[in-house]
């Protein structure tokens, strides 16, 4: 039977996958392994079936005995690991959500219901290193897929809303923590509706830009407020978020020439989904309704929203979608500035196909290229 690493298991991603997993009954038919980098031989999480006591992350000789490893651990193992073991004549598959192999030739960046084909010829001629893209690009590619693959885009702008989660598990404590301290703060005011806005409106800055308010993470007020820089900088201007944006979306879809993606970036106070709300130059007038159509049937998760105030609040937002697979892709109109320029706005949410699904499936994928 197969053997089946798994690490990073326990973070955020790790644990999401998990419970995708346990909810898709994914778990059969191979024989999983679970390995840490700081609890060697306690127990593994709990899939309905016994397994071996959790092994090192760092035993390069366990990790040899292995057909797939899949990592959610992050860069800073990849980075310490994924060439050792290749050196090593290891010749098995890599599966991780971490960026740092990214835009390496060897790596495909996986995307499954987007670009199936490209991982399917990269399996045909024996690539071994699939890697999850960036969630923002990833939740973007799932909704307007389909407008790339009829080469109806001639650029792309993309201007983000994205959550807490993206930062990390700390991050999103610290979201609720400012929410909490704000909250605590207004009370007063809050609970006498006569009291004057103004007021109120003060406390709340004077909270926010406290010594006291928790920035350790962010490094800024979030709740509140919005932190336009995602990641670190780049020497064009960009952050490396924004880059990413047109590195990984031509890369996911093997472009023949660069279609340039480009944005700003911006971290709100929502806790899991990220929003992008994207400008599409297009390759020529294509009517609204040919558009919609052809969003509405690239994929099983995207839905069209009608571009209405009640299915607007209804649906299209991270409190709509957190939690779910599905990608809604609304307020689609035609912009003023002329009859090839469009807009959107996507949300889905960062752990789901963001991060954990695009995993889960290649890993079937690659089960069912190695029985067959
Ligand atoms: N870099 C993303 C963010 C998350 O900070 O939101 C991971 O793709």
């Amino acid at each position: 039977m197969r053997k089946v690493v798994f690490i990073g298991w326990r973070g955020m991603v790790g644990s999401v996958l998990m419970e995708r997993m346990l909810a898709e009954k994914d778990f059969s038919g191979f024989e999983p392994v679970f390995a840490t980098t700081s609890q060697i031989g306690q127990a593994g999480p709990d899939i309905g079936m016994d397994t071996p006591p959790l092994k090192d992350a760092f035993d390069l000789e366990m990790l040899k005995t292995m057909d797939i490893i899949v990592t959610c651990q992050g860069s800073d193992y990849t980075k310490k690991m994924y060439p050792l073991l290749r050196k090593s004549g290891w010749k098995g598959f890599w599966l991780d959500a971490a960026s740092a192999l990214r835009m390496e030739n060897s790596s495909v960046i996986i995307l499954d219901p987007v670009n199936r084909t490209v991982i399917d010829q990269a399996l045909a001629k024996g690539k071994k290193d699939f890697i999850g893209g960036n969630c923002t690009v990833s939740l973007m590619l799932m909704g307007v897929s389909a407008l790339f693959r009829k080469g109806y885009i001639e650029w792309l702008t993309s201007m983000t809303y994205q959550a807490a989660s993206g930062a990390g598990a700390k991050n999103m404590r610290e979201l609720v923590s400012q929410m909490d301290m704000i909250g605590r703060a207004s009370e007063e005011f809050l609970k006498d509706p006569e009291s004057d806005i103004a007021d109120l409106d003060q406390r709340v800055l004077e909270t926010m830009n406290h010594r006291n308010f928790p920035i350790q993470n962010f490094g800024a007020p979030l709740a509140g407020s919005l932190i336009p820089w995602i990641d670190s900088p780049m020497e064009n201007g960009q952050t490396r978020e924004e880059w990413k944006g047109a590195a990984e979306t031509n890369k996911i879809l093997q472009t023949r020439t660069m279609i340039p993606v480009d944005g700003i970036c911006v971290r709100i106070g929502a806790m899991r989904c990220h929003s992008q709300a994207l400008t599409i130059k297009l390759t020529k007038d294509i009517p609204v309704d040919e558009i919609m159509g052809l969003i509405s049937e690239s994929n099983e998760w995207v839905k069209v929203i009608p571009n209405t105030k009640e299915d607007t609040l209804k649906y299209l937002s991270p409190a709509n979608v957190t939690g779910t697979l599905g990608i809604p892709v609304g307020r689609i109109r035609k912009l003023n500035l002329g009859k090839e320029y469009l807009t959107l706005f996507t949300v889905g949410d960062q752990l789901l196909w963001g991060a954990a699904e695009p995993i889960r499936r290649m890993l079937t994928i690659l089960l069912e290229h190695l029985s067959s």
